[in-house]
């Protein structure tokens, strides 16, 4: 299967900008991109596509979601507009456990029904990898659960599924204290679904609210010794040190960063973790620290983007509007935006076989009906999507 795109302007993301290309081609074969180039030096395709002049980016990377719950919490929504803040009402049994108590009550199959719409959303958008996180199971058959649901999205759709084990999340009712439930995750939760297949990478919640630094550190050994790689929700509400923590583990991203200081941003630039910055849950909680992106940006720390997609904190299934908000906010630049949900985002999932175009990545595209790449973050609420190709189709 040999087919290209052509009379299209390109936004390779190859090089430290855009790497725009006009008058560009994308060529593929069995899925995998074989050129990605101006049209002279194309080679020949024997399907050939006209784009009519349409910008094509790499399909869009979200490297950091939790898609798969059951319920929602438009209630909590409610009560923290009358003035609850979101730790009170995690702490008052809301939260996290009020959708782990939905999630446990669901069958697989009813999890894939109620996560459907929300990937639908995503893929409508340009989406073509999407990192699904456990987290709202809390137990080892429900995380079970939930995770076998992430991997069967990836067979309802034609997107890419990377799972990451989240039993780190939130102290679950039935254990009296964290520690022995940081065991449990470990010793138990963890080893059983690596076995099965089901963990690409794990993460924690290194929070007041979540786990402590040092049990953090015992769920990143574990993850280790299995050849796992890591990552964290780290400084969302305060500075407890998780993202220096989670780059002395070699985590591949450390996320939220809203309270990160100095010494975190240091570290991450010396072992490359990828500041995974969610404007969705800043937006949502009406936070007001934002990330130290000026700091990031001078050290040279990659910043990736993503939705964050989830029923507590942010509720959101559009990744444009995460760009808009990132400008918005965090003052990203239109590259930075493209960038964080392209090529940073793939560096976040530690994948190298996507995220840019250039030959040799997989062929998922997204083609924008838009007359510069500006527009892509510049509107609220207009999809612009032409096309999406996942794997050359
Ligand atoms: O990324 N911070 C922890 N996890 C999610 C929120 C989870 C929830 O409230 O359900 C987040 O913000
Ligand atoms: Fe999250």
């Amino acid at each position: 299967m040999n087919r290209l795109w052509h009379n299209a302007r390109l936004m390779t993301l190859e090089g430290p900008d855009l790497g725009i290309v006009e008058d560009g081609v994308v060529a593929c074969e069995n899925g995998v991109i074989t050129y990605a180039g101006p049209r002279a030096g194309a080679p020949e395709a024997a399907e050939t596509i006209d784009c009519e002049g349409r910008w094509i980016s790499p399909g869009l990377v979200d490297c950091h979601t939790h898609l798969v719950y059951a319920g929602n919490r438009a209630r909590e929504f409610e009560l923290r507009l009358q003035g609850a803040s979101y730790e009170e009402i995690a702490r008052a049994g809301g939260g996290i456990v009020s959708t782990m108590k939905a999630t446990r009550a669901a069958s697989e199959d009813d999890l894939v029904a109620a996560s459907l719409p929300r990937l639908d959303a995503l893929l409508a958008e340009g989406v073509t990898t999407i990192e699904i996180k456990s987290g709202y199971g809390l137990s080892l058959e429900s995380e079970r659960k939930q995770l076998r649901a992430a991997r069967r999205l990836g067979e309802e759709r034609r997107v890419a599924v990377t799972t990451t084990f989240l039993g780190a999340h939130a102290l679950p009712p039935e254990f009296a204290g964290q520690d022995a439930y940081i065991a449990h995750v470990c010793d138990v939760m963890l080893l059983a679904l690596a076995a099965e297949g089901l963990v690409d990478a794990v993460d924690a919640f290194c929070e007041g609210i979540g786990f402590s630094p040092d049990q953090v550190a015992r769920v990143f050994e574990a993850a280790r010794a299995l050849c796992l790689p890591v990552k964290l929700h780290a400084e969302q509400l305060s500075d407890l040190g998780g993202a220096a923590l989670a780059a002395r583990h070699g985590a591949l991203s450390a996320d939220h960063l809203e309270y990160l200081d100095t010494a975190g941003v240091a570290a991450m630039a010396a072992s490359g973790t990828v500041a995974v910055l969610l404007p969705g849950a800043f937006y949502f909680t009406r936070e007001e620290k934002r990330p130290p992106v000026a700091a990031l940006r001078a050290n040279g720390v990659p910043i990736a983007l993503a939705t964050d997609c989830n029923p507590g904190t942010s509720p959101l299934t559009s990744p444009l509007l995460a760009m808009n908000m990132a400008a918005t906010l965090f003052r990203l630049t239109v590259e930075e935006c493209i960038a964080g949900f392209t090529r940073e985002a793939a560096r976040a999932l530690g994948r190298s076989d996507i995220g840019t175009l250039a030959p040799g990545k997989a062929c998922d595209l997204a083609i924008w009906d838009i007359g510069q790449p500006a527009e892509l973050v510049y509107r609220m609420g207009l999809n612009p999507l032409h096309a999406r190709i996942w794997r050359g189709q």
